[in-house]
Order: C-alpha cells, then structure tokens, then sequence
C-alpha cells in the first residue's frame, strides 16, 4: 500500500495535481496545494456536486458563507465545549497521541494476539470512561495499568491526559467580552444553519428544502498523514436538507441512495470499493448516521458522512440568539423547529479515492505504461490536440481545431516529442481523447481520435470533435 501511495504522491508532484504546501521551506505538515491540474480536476468535482445538489433539484438552494462567524455560533454548536481530542504526550520525545487510539489499537492488539479475556477487560473500561467523572484521568490510568508505551519509541513516561480542542482561534481585531478569539470554522453546516431564514425567505422555499454549500473547513487535527486524506485545511462539500419532524428517516434513505449513487455513477467509482458504514456510536446532535467508505490503498476509510441531525443545531440557535428558527407552515399553520438530514463530503478525500481509483499500470504496444483512468466529466484534460508537424498548415489546423475546442472545454495543445511520447504525457494525466492532425486532415478534413483506455484510434470528421466531446461529457 506504501508503494502505491508513493507512486501516487509522485505523480500528483511531477505532473502537477498535488505539491507539498510552502515546499521551498520545507513544507507544512497537512497542508497542501493543488497545481495546474489538480485546481482543475478538484473544480470538476465540485461543479458535478455542485449540479447535482442545486441544480437538479428545484428545492435546494446554494450559499457562500464565511469562514469567520461570530464566535457564539460555536458555542451554541457545541463546539467549543465538545469538540475535543483527549491528548497525552509521550515526555521522551514530546510527541502527541491520542489517548483514544492509544487505547483502541492496544485492545486490537490484544485481539490479534488472542489474549481475548484482557482485551475484553480494556475495552469494557474504555467503553466506560466517558461516563466516569473524570474521564481524562480514566483514560491515563487505562493506558498506565495495560502498561501501553508510545508506538515510536516504547518509552511509556506519559503525561496527564488533557482535552484539545480541535478549533483554530484566531483574534480579531476588537471584539468586546470575548478577548477578540474568533474561530476557523470546523465543519461549513453551522453558516447555513445561522442563515436558515435567510434563504428561506429570500428564496420562498418551503419545507422540505435544502441548503449547499462548499467551502474550506478547518481542524487542528494531531493525527496526521497520509497525503491529502487528513488535512488541518480541507474542503467540505455539504447540504442540509430541513424536513417536518417525523419525516426525517424517510429523507435519509433516499439521501443516502442518491450520494451513493453520486460517487458511484455521477463521478464513476469503482463500486466494489464503496462501503456503508453504520455509526453505533452517535455524535451529540445525531439519531442515525451513515458513512459512505472508500477503500484506499491504507485502507477502508470515511468520504462522506451522512447524519439525521434532529432539531440540534437550530433549536441551539434558536436558544443562544434568542431568535425564533421556528417554520410555519402555511397551509396547516403548523409550527416547528424542522428536523436536519445531512450530506457531508470532503472534496479532498474525493480527490485521493478518484486518483486512487484512477491509478493504472499496463502494456501498451509493448512499452509499460501509466494512466490514471478517469470518467471524462472529472479528468483534468478532455482532449489533447496533437499536429504531426510542429510549422506549417498542419500546425495551423491543429491550432484552429485548439481554439475551436477550448471555447466550450479544456484542451491542451502539444506539438512536441513523438506522438508516442505525446500520448503517454496524456495518459498519465487522465486524458480521455487525443485529436491527430496528419496529413489526411489536410486532404479529407478528418483527425485521428486516439482511446486512452484500449489506445484504440478512429477517424472522425475535424468539424465533429466538438460534437464528439459534448456526447462523451454527459
Ligand atoms: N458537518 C458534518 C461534518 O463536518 P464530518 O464527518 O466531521 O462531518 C465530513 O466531516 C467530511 O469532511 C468527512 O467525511 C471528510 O470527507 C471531510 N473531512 C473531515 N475532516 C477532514 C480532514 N481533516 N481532512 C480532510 N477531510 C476531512
């Protein structure tokens, strides 16, 4: 799995999808930047979200909220007094873990061992410390008795366990009683739940409705690692859908079919490698969870999550800003706080499960080589237009064909190295089509279509390439 996320690594580098964030001085652990084709490709992906969540459904609306909010909005969320990691740190080398997977992966330890019965007293301990009066303590004193050391060096002189929050603060510049602390928001879901009756009123909409939003999210995460999968800064894609109380389960269904589905057939995944997984243990403001899994090559792990998020978060806002967020439905004079189905995705983890999915060594015409092959609708490149000549009316038909194309798609022009050499630059970068101009273009006005997936080619008419992309971009 090393290997191949290696690879992946590699040539998200070299060909410009992904570079390590501020490289030149030494980087930022977690944070990355997405190059030349890595902003187009993650642009794909959120203009198919983006249509698929507003466009397609005339009850879904779209909102660009901010990043900073006032910081109340985090304490009626929940966040600033829940949204905890339990930390401990190992005094040797000063590293941080968390104290929970400290925990969890002993007690698999154990399991793989088949020391069942201590297992078994661990994870009953565990289990019980949320409810234990002090369950920082509890936790330190779980790892200190099952003597767990710390995974890099074995030592086990541990501190206290203390509980971080995983928010950014920042200060701003005069904010009276609060110290000026504002926070990086951690999840975009509470600037469309603050905004519940603004868009509702400005934009008529009745329950059930729903709100999309994409935007950066941010956490202090100290579990770090593995590329672009947990990031300090990411990119959520994620809508809130308000329901009439009662009528939320039946929402959740149909959400989750259709997310699944987005992933599946709209982005083209692999569905063998898509999984459900059912939450037992819900987070404060859920009464059912699902998460839709990838398998990644270090393993099955979360992209979405899809969550019933009751009446939590507007009736703690209803309760904090003294503001109604009551709806009243106008035919039955109902009154309610609506209920909340949510559809969150990260737009990062979309990226690593697509360019995973994508990534493929073959032989063709007998020369190894590397293509990421990805459904046309997210591919950075639609086609590539190649003249066999680099100077005269060749190139020139080639240059008009370019121009053509690049009114409607995004095409890129390349006249150097063989046309071998040309189509591998290409398949490497996920390019579905490659366009030859030749000699018969000059004399029949047709251009070779080259196939990424077999190296197929055929012959079309130069005046169709435009049809041609359109019919295989739907
Ligand atoms: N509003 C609900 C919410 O934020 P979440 O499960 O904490 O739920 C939703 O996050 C999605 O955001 C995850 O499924 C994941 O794709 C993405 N995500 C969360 N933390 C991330 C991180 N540190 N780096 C990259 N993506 C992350």
């Amino acid at each position: 799995p090393d290997k191949v996320m290696n690879k992946l690594v590699s040539l998200a580098k070299r060909r410009g999808f992904i570079f390590p964030s501020s490289e030149i001085y030494g980087g930022l652990s977690s944070c990355f930047d997405y190059g030349p084709l890595g902003s187009e490709m993650k642009k794909n992906i959120k203009d198919l979200w983006w249509n698929a969540m507003t466009r397609r459904h005339q009850n879904i609306v779209g909102l660009d909220a901010s990043i900073m909010m006032n910081p109340t909005v985090w304490e009626a969320s929940g966040h600033v007094a829940s949204f905890n990691d339990p930390l401990i740190d190992d005094k040797t080398t000063k590293r941080r873990y968390r104290a929970d997977h400290l925990i969890e992966n002993h007690i698999e330890k154990l399991h793989r061992e088949g020391k069942e019965a201590e297992a078994a007293a661990v994870k009953v301990a565990y289990e019980a410390a949320e409810g234990t009066e002090d369950p920082n303590r509890t936790l330190y004193n779980i790892i200190i008795e099952s003597g767990i050391k710390a995974p890099d060096t074995g030592s086990a002189d541990w501190t206290e366990v203390r509980q971080f929050n995983l928010m950014f603060q920042c200060n701003m510049g005069a904010i009276a009683g609060s110290g000026g602390v504002v926070y990086l928001r951690p999840e975009t879901a509470q600037g469309i739940f603050v905004n519940f009756h603004n868009v509702r009123e400005a934009s008529r909409m009745k329950v059930p409705f729903g709100i999309a939003q994409i935007g950066k999210a941010f956490r202090n995460e100290i579990v770090k690692g593995n590329f672009i999968f947990r990031m300090v800064e990411f990119e959520q894609m994620e809508m809130q859908y308000f329901v009439k109380p009662g009528t939320q389960l039946e929402a959740f269904e149909a959400w989750r079919e259709e997310r699944f589905r987005w992933y599946s057939e709209t982005l083209g995944m692999t569905k063998e490698k898509l999984h459900w997984y059912k939450h037992d243990k819900l987070a404060h403001y859920a009464d059912l969870a699902y998460d839709i899994k990838f398998e990644f090559p270090f393993g099955t792990e979360e992209i979405e999550g899809i969550h019933s998020r009751t009446d939590f978060d507007l009736t703690q806002h209803q309760e904090y800003s003294g503001k109604s967020m009551e709806y009243i439905d106008q035919t039955t004079n109902e009154r309610y706080i609506p209920y909340v189905v949510e559809t969150s995705s990260g737009c990062d983890r979309t990226f690593l499960a697509l360019l995973s999915d994508a990534y493929q060594e073959d032989v063709v015409d007998g020369e190894p080589r590397v293509m990421l092959k990805l459904a046309p609708k997210v591919a950075p490149v639609k086609a590539a237009v190649l003249p066999l000549m680099k100077k005269g009316e060749m190139a020139e038909k080639a240059r008009q064909l370019c121009a053509a194309l690049s009114e409607s798609f995004m095409v890129q022009y390349d006249d150097a190295a063989s046309i071998g050499k040309r189509y591998r630059r290409q398949d490497e970068i996920g390019t579905p089509f490659c366009f030859t101009v030749d000699h018969d273009t000059l004399e029949n006005g047709t251009i070779t279509v080259r196939y990424r997936d077999t190296a197929a080619q055929e012959r079309i008419e130069m005046s169709k390439a435009a049809e041609f992309l359109a019919s295989k971009l739907v």
